[in-house]
């Protein structure tokens, strides 16, 4: 029989210190996510030196945790694997250097990986079936991405945002309409009462990249429609704005995702990322993939927002293929998906 094996992995690149023990890719025997939400949700969000210092104070329990609950030792473990990009630099810093320090004294593999490819990676762990090829929305806070997921390791771009990342439009609406920050779940509550109809806002279509977003023109209607209402001394329709902003945003994603798959002859959608935790997103995509007859993957909300394992995931497949990275590893804040996997090779 095939020996199990077992990654630590370890997440730190915005704000939530993530340590997890996952087997061959996706079984989860551990996922333990400390939050700082709390903490910078009176800045309106992230504050890096703020976020920085609490990772140094909690990385260290938060990985001594999930080797307990996974009921391992740090000896059982085959690897270690950590983010290395794209995020905050300081941030970074202080999940490679646990990860560096643990691999190096153990004497095991360190596996670098892109956040982004973890996102992608949460959906093998909610379906163990899935396999590649299949075509990837990955929407959070800092990107959005159309992916052609050729392989476990083979990743095309089709389409990015041009601008503002979805997640981090929700989060500017939210502040502006003074809802608090995470902006997404804050808007998606805010839009249960209202009319998805009410407001036109605009749908960003490109003809030379046709999977490529952009939200800042959207994110202006929406500011521009607030001040209207407040010049005219009139009380702002909050949960008409919420519904009309999160109509505009899911149209786009879901049309630009459903446009890639039909182009690529793809019978499979995965979503991933923290916007894909919205139910509206999820819903709509439900339906557009059953009228095309596409199959849907998304998976729970605990693994759409940041979480360590799916980077164990990731990392599974540079682990069976052999693919450590370096004991120099460094942190790569605008690392991009492109110069990861079999393209760097
Ligand atoms: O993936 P993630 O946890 O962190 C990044 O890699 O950026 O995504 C966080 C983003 C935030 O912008 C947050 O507002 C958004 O995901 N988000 C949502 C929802 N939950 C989180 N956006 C829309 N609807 C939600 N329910
Ligand atoms: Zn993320």
């Amino acid at each position: 029989m095939k020996k199990d094996i077992i990654l630590l992995g370890i997440e730190s690149s915005c704000d939530e210190t993530s340590a997890a023990v996952v087997v061959n890719g996706r079984k989860v025997l551990s996922n333990i996510i400390a939050t700082q939400v709390k903490l910078h949700a009176e800045y309106g969000g992230v504050v890096p030196e703020i976020a920085s210092r609490k990772h140094v104070e909690l990385i260290i329990p938060v990985i001594d945790k999930a080797i307990k609950d996974a009921g391992i030792t740090l000896n059982d473990v085959d690897a270690i694997s950590v983010t290395y990009g794209p995020g905050l630099v300081g941030t970074l810093l202080v999940g490679i250097s646990a990860a560096k320090a643990i691999a190096f004294s153990l004497d095991k593999p360190l596996i670098g990986v892109n956040h982004i490819e973890g996102h992608i990676a949460a959906n093998y762990i909610a379906n163990p079936e899935l396999e590649p090829p299949f075509i990837c929305l990955v929407a959070s806070g800092g990107h959005s991405h159309v992916v052609h997921v050729k392989g476990y390791r083979d990743f095309v771009v089709l389409g990015r945002t041009r601008d503002d990342a979805a997640g981090e439009a929700f989060d500017k609406i939210a502040r502006v309409l003074g809802l608090g920050y995470p902006g997404g779940p804050a808007i998606e509550k805010g839009a249960v009462s209202g009319n998805p109809e009410a407001f036109n806002f605009p749908r960003v279509k490109f003809s030379d990249v046709p999977y490529d977003f952009s939200f800042s023109g959207l994110k202006t209607a929406v500011i521009n429609t607030v001040n209207q209402f407040e010049q005219k001394g009139m009380p702002v329709p909050v949960a008409d704005i919420c519904a009309s902003f999160q109509n505009a945003v899911v149209d786009v994603l879901v049309g630009n995702t459903l446009s890639a798959a039909l182009d690529c002859n793809s019978p499979v959608i995965c979503i991933a990322g923290g916007v894909a935790a919205n139910s509206s997103l999820r819903e709509r995509m439900t339906t557009a993939c059953l009228e095309n007859g596409i199959s849907l993957h998304y998976p729970p909300v605990l693994l759409c927002t940041d979480n360590a394992a799916m980077i164990a995931s990731a990392a599974y497949f540079y682990y069976i293929d052999k693919k450590w990275s370096a004991n120099d590893l460094n942190a790569v804040p605008g690392l991009k998906l492109e110069e990861c996997g079999i393209n760097k090779e």
